[in-house]
């Protein structure tokens, strides 16, 4: 039983190395917070230690003085030892609590202050929406400008500051391998920077209860290398290709007529709704309805063909579409790379 559970321990242990982890450090924030984690345990450990060792040194002497019929007459005043040992143990708690103070307070001018590399480069703003991250990326030349929608690309070592509003409720921002959470509040902007350090593919989640799908507002992180960042930044700028099938044909002249116009912007078409994600580069994503399903053919079937199924509560009602309707509407959608 005691081999099982450590087992499961160590398991529990070793799938938190992932890519929604605290423990990670891939990015400065990160990489601070765990230093800062690290002095906590260790002189919270030596203090937990010191008073499980003084409890059984007391317990061993108190049992050592019944068997020896003693009784203790008492008084800390008359044992010099214990009396220095006390006043020690005093001292060592006063020197504790201010070094975890100190290290509290450097730790967080470190945050506050030190953005290598001087002013960050790259600016993104975030709109957090009940239950979705509306993500858009601003440059000097504003022909440049992108929006995307629940993923955020980020080049390594580049620091980004991040500009965060919501539209509804509060939410919370929070992709715990590179940094702490900052919550998004509704008329006030706030900000962070992220600085990552390493390459590689995170996951953010919303860190605040904002309603039905709280769970399911999750952000697919990628840090890459500048030259991929730049790719993707290209690709993302392009507009949406135009239909070369009957069938994606079809399906563009449903978007572009029916309902989906109105809530759903496409670059390069008609297509111009703000109140819903941006489908520009849809089919490139990671996943569908911030997080809520991988991105397969079969799921955005059924993310089309009943939006209420897979996240009930949102706010993309079911249409009803006709079979044929339906396989020529995600036939476009998969044009969308
Ligand atoms: Cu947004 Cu929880």
């Amino acid at each position: 039983m005691g081999r099982l559970s450590l087992l499961c321990a160590l398991a529990l242990l070793s799938a938190c190395d992932t890519a929604q982890s605290m423990t990670g450090g891939d990015g400065r924030d990160g990489e601070l917070f765990n230093g800062l984690f690290s002095i906590f345990l260790i002189v919270a450990g030596a203090v937990y230690a010191l008073v499980v060792a003084f409890l059984a040194w007391a317990w061993f002497r108190e049992r050592g003085k019944r068997q020896d019929g003693q009784r203790d007459k008492g008084g800390v005043r008359r044992e010099p030892l214990l009396r220095i040992a006390l006043i020690g143990w005093a001292g060592f708690i006063a020197l504790g609590l201010a070094g975890l103070t100190a290290a509290s307070y450097f730790t967080d001018r470190s945050m506050a202050h030190s953005v290598p590399g001087g002013e960050p480069v790259l600016s993104v703003e975030i709109v957090a929406n009940q239950w979705w991250w509306d993500v858009r990326y601003h440059f000097h030349d504003s022909s440049k400008n992108i929006r995307t929608a629940n993923e955020l690309h980020l080049p390594v070592g580049v620091p980004a500051t991040i500009a965060l509003r919501s539209n509804d409720v509060i939410h919370s921002f929070w992709v715990p391998n590179l940094a702490g959470k900052q919550d998004l509040i509704p008329g006030y902007r706030t900000d962070i920077v992220l600085v990552p350090g390493r390459i590689g593919a995170y996951r953010g989640q919303c860190a605040e209860f904002c309603g039905l799908q709280h769970a399911h507002m999750a952000l697919d992180v990628t840090v890459e290398s500048k030259a991929d960042f730049a790719a993707w930044m290209a690709r993302q700028a392009a507009p949406a290709p135009a239909p070369a099938t009957p069938l994606a044909r079809a399906g563009y002249d449903y978007v572009m007529n029916r309902e989906c116009s109105a809530c759903h912007a496409i670059a390069g078409t008609p297509a111009s709704g703000q109140v819903g994600p941006d489908l520009t580069h849809l089919a490139g994503r990671k996943s569908i309805g911030a997080g809520t399903l991988p991105m397969t053919r079969g799921h955005l079937y059924a993310w089309v063909a009943d939006p209420q199924g897979p996240k009930p509560g949102n706010n993309m009602p079911s249409i009803g579409l006709e079979a044929a309707e339906l396989h020529a509407v995600v036939a476009y959608l998969e044009t969308l790379k």
